[in-house]
């Protein structure tokens, strides 16, 4: 596993990916392809920007001259599709650029790697293709497709596409299916960055419904070196799910942080709910262990402390992505205009 295209490795998950795999390999080259969308961030990868075995170049995977020609002059070992649209509360506010990024981009990618015959790739997917869970039960790899929102309608298109070129050409791709990711360089958009940087700022934090939804959450590092283990240990062909085993209502969390952050109760905001909001994500990431050999291993008190802390120290970041001046980094670093 030499040279990786990493789709997507401005954003919060990519970019961890791209951090570990420069950290942990020493023969790995990774080549970062990124829209830069409004969640795209070159900051993020600010400390590895020079580094002698990372390529960043700024385009859209659904830009199908760019993806074919990028593929065709670059031999790789494997791809790992981690671009998308990933907010479920943008998508229902427009779904154009969730089908544009999600689905064209995917499908554009899937055809490049085919054509350049690139021997392994790997979809990064969500556990929210799979629907909503009632109280009990968790999502197994088997759970039938079941979509609610335009994001993971989006996401579960991608995926049926990825197993309809394996099915249908052999093409070499798996898919892994990850619960609720948390960790720095979120986007404070998503719930926990969101609470996180407005209770540092002793602004209310807005609680959808009753905040009795659940989620599975799980810290980003545990998530990127389970995308390693299916990139390098995975069967092609397989879906992988990863979760933290570690339920909790949103109401749960909200408490949690404002007693980490000694913040009064009364920042808590009640508003209205989602449209048509997921009640419960669960993970069975059993297979994941079994089969690759990976398990969670953050556990959910030390990842949170060390997300706050990092919150914290990076004020810096959180007001140049709040303000939207981070923009303004990548034309100085890299003397382009941004779209
Ligand atoms: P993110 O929104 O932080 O980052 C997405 C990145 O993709 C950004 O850098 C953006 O500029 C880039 N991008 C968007 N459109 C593009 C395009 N057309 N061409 C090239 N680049 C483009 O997202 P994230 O939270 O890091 O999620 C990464 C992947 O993991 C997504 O596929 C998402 O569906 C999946 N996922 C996320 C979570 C989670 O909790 N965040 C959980 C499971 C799976
Ligand atoms: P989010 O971080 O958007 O992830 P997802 O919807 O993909 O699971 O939301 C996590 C949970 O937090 C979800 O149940 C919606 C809820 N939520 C709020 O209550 N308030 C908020 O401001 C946000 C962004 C989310």
């Amino acid at each position: 596993m030499q040279r990786i295209l990493v789709t997507g490795g401005c954003g919060f998950i990519g970019s961890e990916f791209i951090r570990r795999q420069l950290a942990t390999y020493d023969d790995v080259t990774i080549v970062n392809l990124d829209a830069l969308t409004y969640a795209g961030n070159v900051e993020n990868l600010a400390e590895i920007e020079r580094h002698a075995r990372y390529e960043f170049h700024k385009g859209d995977i659904a830009d199908r001259d760019l993806v074919m020609r990028l593929l065709a002059g670059n031999p790789f070992d494997a791809v790992v599709n981690f671009a998308a649209e990933s907010h479920v509360d943008r998508s229902l506010l427009d779904s154009g650029p969730f089908v544009r990024t999600n689905v064209v981009g995917t499908q554009v990618l899937l055809d490049a790697c085919r054509e350049a015959k690139v021997p392994r790739y790997v979809q990064v997917s969500t556990d929210e293709v799979y629907g909503s869970l009632g109280p009990t039960g968790l999502f197994t790899e088997e759970t039938p497709l079941a979509p609610n929102s335009p994001y993971s309608a989006s996401k579960a298109a991608a995926d049926m596409l990825v197993h309809a070129y394996h099915h249908s050409f052999h093409f070499p791709a798996i898919i892994t299916r990850c619960s609720n990711n948390y960790g720095p360089y979120q986007f404070p958009e998503k719930l926990l960055p969101l609470f996180i940087t407005n209770l540092l700022a002793n602004e209310q934090v807005p609680v959808y419904g009753s905040g009795q939804n659940v989620r599975d959450w799980i810290h980003v590092s545990d998530h990127c070196r389970g995308i390693d283990a299916a990139l390098r240990r995975g069967k092609v062909g397989e879906v992988y799910n990863f979760g933290g085993r570690c339920e909790k209502t949103n109401l749960e969390i909200t408490h949690l942080l404002l007693e980490l952050l000694e913040k009064p109760k009364t920042l808590i905001r009640y508003v209205a709910d989602r449209p048509g909001h997921d009640l419960r994500y669960a993970i069975d990431c059993s297979k994941a262990e079994r089969e690759l050999g990976w398990n969670p291993e953050v556990t959910f008190s030390e990842g949170l402390r060390s997300t706050i802390d990092w919150y914290r120290a990076n004020s810096g970041w959180v007001s140049r992505v709040k303000s939207g001046e981070y923009r303004r980094y990548y034309t100085e670093q890299y003397g382009a205009r941004l779209t």
